[in-house]
Formats: C-alpha cells, structure tokens, sequence
C-alpha cells in the first residue's frame, strides 16, 4: 500500500495519516515532522530547513527529495508506506516516481483532502500539537479532554512556530501555487483521488477507510 496524502496546510493531513496508519499498520512519512526532529535535534538538516519553515516557505527540493529516497529505503517500508506533505512540487513528484522505480514500488494513489482557505487559517491558528508524541488538536474543532494535556500522554500541548498569522499566510500562498500543477501531475496519471476535507474528522477518515480498503481489495 504505497499511498501519498496530499492537502494545503491545516487541511487535515497528519490528523488522518494518524488515524491511517494506526489502521493499515504501514509508516508515516512526514517530510514535516522530519525536518522539526532535525530542528530539535540541532542537526545540519534542521538548520537547513528551520530558515525556510520560519518564513513559512518551501524547503529546497534538493534537501527534501534526500531524505525521502533515504527513508523509503529503510526495511519497513518495503510492506508499504503513507507520504504526508511530499511531494508538494512537480520535481519533487517527478523525483520520487524515480526512487520508487529503483526501489520497485510504484505509487498506487495519491489523495487530495480538500478544504477552503477560510477553513484552512481557522484551522492553523487553533491547533496545538503535543510535545511528546506529535498528535495534533484544536482549541475548538478538535480539543483534547484536559486542557493544555495530550489525551494520549499527558504531554504539554504547544503552538507550531510556522502557525502564527504572518508564517500561515504565507504558507498557504506558497503551497496553493504549487498544489495546481502537482494536482494536474498526478490526475493526468490516473491515480488522484479528492477526498471532501471539510467534514467532521471522523467522517474524513470514513471516507478515507473506505477508499484504501478498495485500494488494498
Ligand atoms: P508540514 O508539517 O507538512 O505542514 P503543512 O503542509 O503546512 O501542513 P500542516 O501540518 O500544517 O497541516 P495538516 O494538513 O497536517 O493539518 P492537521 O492534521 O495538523 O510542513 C511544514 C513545513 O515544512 C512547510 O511549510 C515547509 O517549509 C516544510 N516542508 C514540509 N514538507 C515539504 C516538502 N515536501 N517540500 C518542501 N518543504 C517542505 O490539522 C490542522 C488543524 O485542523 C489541527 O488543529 C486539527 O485538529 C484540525 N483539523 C483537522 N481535520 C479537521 C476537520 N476535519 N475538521 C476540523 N478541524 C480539523
């Protein structure tokens, strides 16, 4: 099951790829969350990408499509695998039909939550995200049941640095320009499913649910 979940910022992507991989017991690879381990981590990459997220625009491709390839070579993604935010640009989807070529392991479909802008900075400026395990919440749509404390761990709840009103802007301008192209990419191919992302969450993870067990039939 080698699926790419696409979506503009707050369209719900790591909400549902949470719900999917807890499912379909198949890896989450979010170029987002890697690039803010390697930011927590100090590494070379994360100092790379942190100048870049701040502002709230596109890591280099270059940068992006490396750790790609590298993850998608690891042992557990050879049983399949869930892409959350790459690719978000034509080379980028480009390079990754290119690995998964060499690799044997074709994309078998891409899906598109969709979701209108107005929703979408609702959405990001309400979100908070656990320090511990990542989940994701929002103060209204989506709260967790203490305030402040992660459901799953207790962990602290923060706000993203990239989910402030200047940086979501910014982020939305930048991927809507993208988004088109790598719609019409993947559309062209046959593989493009678009999934109403404005419903309430579990009603877009049935939607989800129903279209991969067809996927996995
Ligand atoms: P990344 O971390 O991927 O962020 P993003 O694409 O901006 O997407 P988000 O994580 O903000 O949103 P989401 O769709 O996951 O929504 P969520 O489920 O949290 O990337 C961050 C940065 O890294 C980029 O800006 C870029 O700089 C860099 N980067 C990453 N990948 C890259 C790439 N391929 N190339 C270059 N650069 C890259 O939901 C949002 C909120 O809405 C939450 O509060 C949630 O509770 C709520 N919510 C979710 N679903 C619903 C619903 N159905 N109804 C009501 N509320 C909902």
């Amino acid at each position: 099951m080698n699926i790419v979940l696409m979506g503009l910022p707050g369209a719900g992507k790591g909400t549902q790829a949470e719900k999917i991989v807890e499912k379909y017991a198949i890896p989450h690879i979010s170029t987002g969350d890697m690039f803010r381990a390697a930011i927590k981590e100090g590494t070379e990459l994360g100092l790379k990408a942190k100048a870049f997220m701040d502002e709230g625009k596109l890591v280099p491709d270059e940068v992006t499509i490396g750790i790609v390839r590298e993850r998608l070579s690891q042992p557990d993604c050879e049983k399949g695998f869930l892409l959350d935010g790459f690719p978000r640009t034509v080379p980028q989807a480009e390079a990754l039909d290119s690995i998964l070529e060499e690799l044997d392991r074709p994309v078998e479909h891409t899906i598109n939550i969709e979701v209108e802008k107005e929703e979408l900075i609702a959405r990001l400026s309400g979100r908070r995200i656990c320090k511990t395990c990542g989940a994701s919440y929002h103060l209204i749509f989506n709260p967790p049941a203490v305030e402040g404390k992660c459901d799953k761990d207790g962990g602290e709840l923060y706000t993203r640095a990239d989910d402030n009103p200047e940086t979501v802007t910014n982020r939305l301008e930048v991927n809507m320009n993208q988004a088109q192209p790598l719609l019409d990419f993947y559309q062209a191919k046959g593989v493009l499913t678009n999934i109403d992302g404005q419903q309430d969450i579990d009603k877009v993870f049935a939607d989800l649910d129903a279209l991969l067990q067809g996927i996995r039939s």
